[in-house]
């Protein structure tokens, strides 16, 4: 009763400066009360960043968001994100930490699945119903597919490019950013908007088709004898397409870039080493990857973050870590030959509770298909390749790298101008 006639009859601040002059102040003190309590009180108030990320919890977010991610993660000041070696262990080693709503922007079909759940019990299940799948014992006996559907396929390809013009093509034409880009437009996701995206949905089809007569369809979890539904294995599959093929093909670019501008390294290369030292120097899953403190909050890198808030895993700033790594921005491969603690300390593929499940097959996948490619064809960069070589160096002295935008997955700015190799086929 109170408060309908202190509405009705307007209260005399209203009176004096009328609705629009009232609300535009109050939300200027709004704003105000936040800038302060974000300078001066916040918990978070000490960790450094750029100005206007230290307005809010999300700092790390608003870098990303604001394309200061690949600057932000290569600067000194890395605490608004968590770098150090350790302190990404324990994130990423814990439940506790949850995957934060961030990820709902890559629920396929409408559903979660293994990589964007944030239920650590549902990430359990899938990951012991996928285990017998993704091991090294199973992915020996698949190997043969896997040699059709990577160098095999990848040599025809090469073959009749190479018959046909006689070297010279790009080595691959970009990336499907558009569905990761749902994480960034969540509203994609929600009817009626969601039926804008329908049409590239389709393309997906033979995929899901596909997908129902996978051996996913058998997997079991042991423990709770629970199986997927179709739609849950449709929407595995869609992911394990998407996070599977598009990373591993895009460290294999990196991987061929770098040695196309460390010939002194090219040479010796042969498969995995030379995929882990690219995935060091430059992992491409080295975006920010958000967890959400526990409730009692967590004390990283030497400040105190309270419970609720949003913890960015910075893989590129703690792989470019002059406190862990020597010479960080180096391409150095010696740094790894029998240093088990270096191999820990790459985070390529996640860590802990959470981490990569295909990793063994990304690593099969792409040493097969750089060690054929490395024995069948000699790789070289164009004559008129004249803004990256060997040469050409950026402000530490290291050939310099092509640019990248980083979401997900770190991709080529430009592959058609950056991206380009020649090819010739090895004789002997
Ligand atoms: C070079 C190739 C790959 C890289 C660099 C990579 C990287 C990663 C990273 C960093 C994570 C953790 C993300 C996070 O913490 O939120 C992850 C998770 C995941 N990856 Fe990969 N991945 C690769 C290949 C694959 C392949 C081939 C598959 C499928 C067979 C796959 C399936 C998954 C799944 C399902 C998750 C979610 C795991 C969970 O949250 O419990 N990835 N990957």
């Amino acid at each position: 009763m109170f408060f309908t006639q202190y509405w009705i009859n307007k209260p005399d601040i209203v009176m004096g400066l009328g609705w629009s002059s009232f609300l535009a102040i109050a939300a200027v003190l709004v704003v105000l009360c936040r800038v302060i309590y974000a300078l001066f009180v916040s918990p978070l108030r000490h960790i450094p960043g750029p100005f206007l990320a230290r307005l809010t919890s999300k700092r790390a977010g608003l870098i990303g968001s604001l394309g200061l991610m690949t600057k932000y993660s290569r600067t000194r000041d890395k605490a608004n994100t968590a770098t150090s070696t350790s302190d990404i262990r324990a994130v990423y080693g814990s439940h506790k930490f949850r995957k934060t709503d961030f990820y709902r922007g890559v629920d396929m079909l409408g559903i979660e699945h293994m990589f964007s759940t944030r239920n650590p019990d549902l990430a359990d299940t899938r990951r012991r119903q996928f285990g017998p799948y993704l091991n090294t014992g199973y992915l020996a006996r698949v190997e043969p597919i896997l040699a059709a559907h990577g160098p095999e396929s990848l040599k025809l390809k090469w073959d009749k490019l190479y018959g046909e013009r006689q070297g010279g093509d790009k080595l691959q034409q970009g990336f499907p950013v558009r569905h990761i880009r749902y994480a960034d437009f969540p509203l994609l996701n929600t009817y009626p908007f969601s039926m804008l995206m329908r049409p590239w949905e389709r393309g997906y089809d033979g995929v899901t088709k596909y997908a129902i007569e996978s051996a996913f369809i058998d997997a079991e979890d042991p423990q709770s004898k629970t199986r997927m539904t179709e739609r849950q294995v449709q929407a595995e599959c869609l992911n394990m397409l998407l996070a599977g093929s598009e990373a591993a093909a895009n460290t294999l670019a990196w991987t061929v870039h770098l040695l196309m501008l460390h010939p002194e390294h090219y040479r010796r290369a042969v498969g995995e080493p030379a995929c882990s030292k690219s995935m060091r120097l430059h992992p491409v899953s080295g975006g920010l990857w958000p967890r959400r403190a526990p409730k009692e909050g967590v004390r990283l890198q030497g400040y105190f973050v309270p419970g609720g808030t949003e913890i960015f895993i910075n893989v590129t700033g703690a792989h470019h870590n002059p406190g862990v790594w020597e010479n960080p921005l180096k391409y150095d491969p010696s740094r790894f030959l029998d240093n088990e603690e270096a191999r820990r300390n790459v985070f390529t593929f996640g860590a802990g509770v959470r981490a990569c499940p295909g990793r063994h097959l990304a690593v099969l996948e792409m040493m097969s298909i750089l060690a054929n490619m490395l024995k069948d064809y000699d790789l070289a960069v164009p004559e008129d390749y004249v803004r990256r070589g060997p040469r050409v160096l950026d402000e530490n002295g290291n050939p310099k790298l092509m640019e990248d935008v980083q979401f997900l997955v770190s991709i080529p700015v430009d592959p058609k101008r950056d991206c380009r190799l020649v090819l010739t086929k090895c004789t002997a």
